[in-house]
């Protein structure tokens, strides 16, 4: 039987780096379910690049059970980086192809974001590595180059799986948070994750945030004055007397101390691959936002809860259908490249004749399109709106519409 598949006695190997996200296992398991039915043996190399170091660190997954609901990766995944950098100059692409040939592993595909993928796509010029990326990102800053159709626009946007699963978190999220911020007349001031892209932010536009700051637009000094007078118009005109702000993690705001736009760390370290950590602007904006207006104000951030949990239906389904375009390239052993979805699409559309395949080497950094935002509000729009119905519907919106008769005590 095994001897009539195309690839019996070869071996595929799938890693996964960088954050986590909900999608990943159950990228694993389609990839894996596609390759063992062309015949591969399947291993999964752990902790990302790390796994390929030493005397490496790899499991076999052919005919094992595996649970592509649960979030995360069963894999594990770190940010090691194959090729020397400031943070670590060693360099351990020779163990990498030691092991890789140990392992007698054929082909690679490295589940990741631009690093995890940037690195594959060099070990394939460099070494002549089979490898084929997969993209994964919370902060779906990868360029996809997916159309996003709305009216008479074609927009240049992104979808890399995780990205829906953790939008509905934040959309969940920032509905739930609603309740408390209107009980109190405050204002919450909600920071998501998403390093130096604003796609996850918008997703609080859906549970009911009404200012968002993000990444691709600085809060200069001139726009901090924009900024407040927005909140004052917004709460005072608000007849519950709350508002939610969303402010990305990567948001630059102007430092009235230093007289700098500046980010805001939660770490000054960087990574392997020379990323710092941010995290504190929630805490920030909150602080001045009180001093200047007055309105009881408190930060939260939803940090790691967006990336957390079971993978949505939506994800499940586009991680199955680039899988099968994975299963397109094993068949032409066309490496380098990297599977994207076309358009964005419904769930009902999410199909392998909308996707493609891109090479791997330009793939890093995809901001915002600025089709999005409106900078005269601070605030997205309706055709983001419309970009993340797609993915997240029916979101679940807390609401009370309550105006109570007052009682007159000299009526009485
Ligand atoms: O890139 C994914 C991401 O979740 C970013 O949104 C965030 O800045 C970063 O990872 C957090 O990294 P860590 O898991 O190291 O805290």
């Amino acid at each position: 039987m095994k001897k009539n598949k195309i690839f019996a006695g070869k071996t595929l190997a799938i890693l996964t780096g960088g954050g986590d996200t909900p999608a990943l296992n159950s990228s694993i398991e389609a990839i894996r379910n596609r390759a063992a039915v062309l015949g591969y043996k399947v291993y999964g190399i752990k902790s990302g690049w790390k796994g390929l170091t030493g005397n490496g660190d790899i499991v076999d997954l052919t005919n094992q059970p595996y649970n592509g609901v649960y979030g995360g990766t069963a894999l594990r995944s770190s940010r090691t980086n194959p090729f020397p950098t400031k943070k670590n100059n060693v360099n351990r692409v020779p163990q990498i192809l030691e092991n890789l040939k140990r392992y007698k592993i054929d082909v690679l595909v490295t589940i990741g974001g631009d690093d995890t993928n940037g690195a594959a796509k060099r070990l394939y010029e460099e070494e002549r590595i089979p490898v084929i990326g997969f993209p994964k990102t919370i902060d779906n800053d990868l360029r996809t180059r997916t159309i996003h159709h709305y009216g008479k626009q074609e927009i240049e946007a992104v979808l890399c799986p995780g990205f829906p699963t953790s939008a509905l978190s934040v959309a969940e999220y920032s509905s739930r948070i609603c309740t408390t911020a209107e009980s109190h007349s405050r204002i919450v001031v909600l920071e998501t994750m998403g390093r130096d892209a604003g796609w996850l932010t918008g997703a609080a536009m859906y549970g009911g945030a009404e200012i968002s700051l993000i990444p691709e637009y600085e809060i200069t000094k001139e726009r901090k004055e924009q900024f407040f007078d927005r909140i004052n118009e917004l709460y005072h005109k608000s007849e519950k007397k709350f508002l939610i702000i969303a402010a990305s993690e990567g948001t630059r705001w102007y430092n009235d101390k230093s007289g700098k736009t500046e980010l805001v760390y939660a770490s000054s370290e960087v990574d392997e691959y020379g990323h710092p950590r941010f995290g504190g602007i929630a805490g920030v904006l909150a602080s001045e936002i009180e001093r200047k207006t007055g309105i009881l104000t408190r930060g939260q951030s939803i940090g790691y809860y967006a990336r957390s949990g079971d993978c949505m239906q939506y994800d499940r389904r586009l991680s199955s259908i680039l899988a099968d375009k994975v299963t397109d390239l094993l068949l032409r052993e066309d490496y380098g490249k990297m599977p994207v979805l076309t358009k964005i699409a419904n769930y009902q559309e999410l199909e392998e004749y909308n996707t493609d395949c891109i090479d791997m080497g330009s793939i890093g950094n995809k901001p915002l399109p600025t089709e999005y935002y409106d900078t005269k509000t601070l605030h997205f729009n309706e055709t983001y709106r419309d970009f993340l119905s797609y993915m997240i519907w029916n979101p679940k919106k807390v609401q009370f519409e309550h105006s109570f008769p007052k009682v007159n005590p000299d009526n009485l």
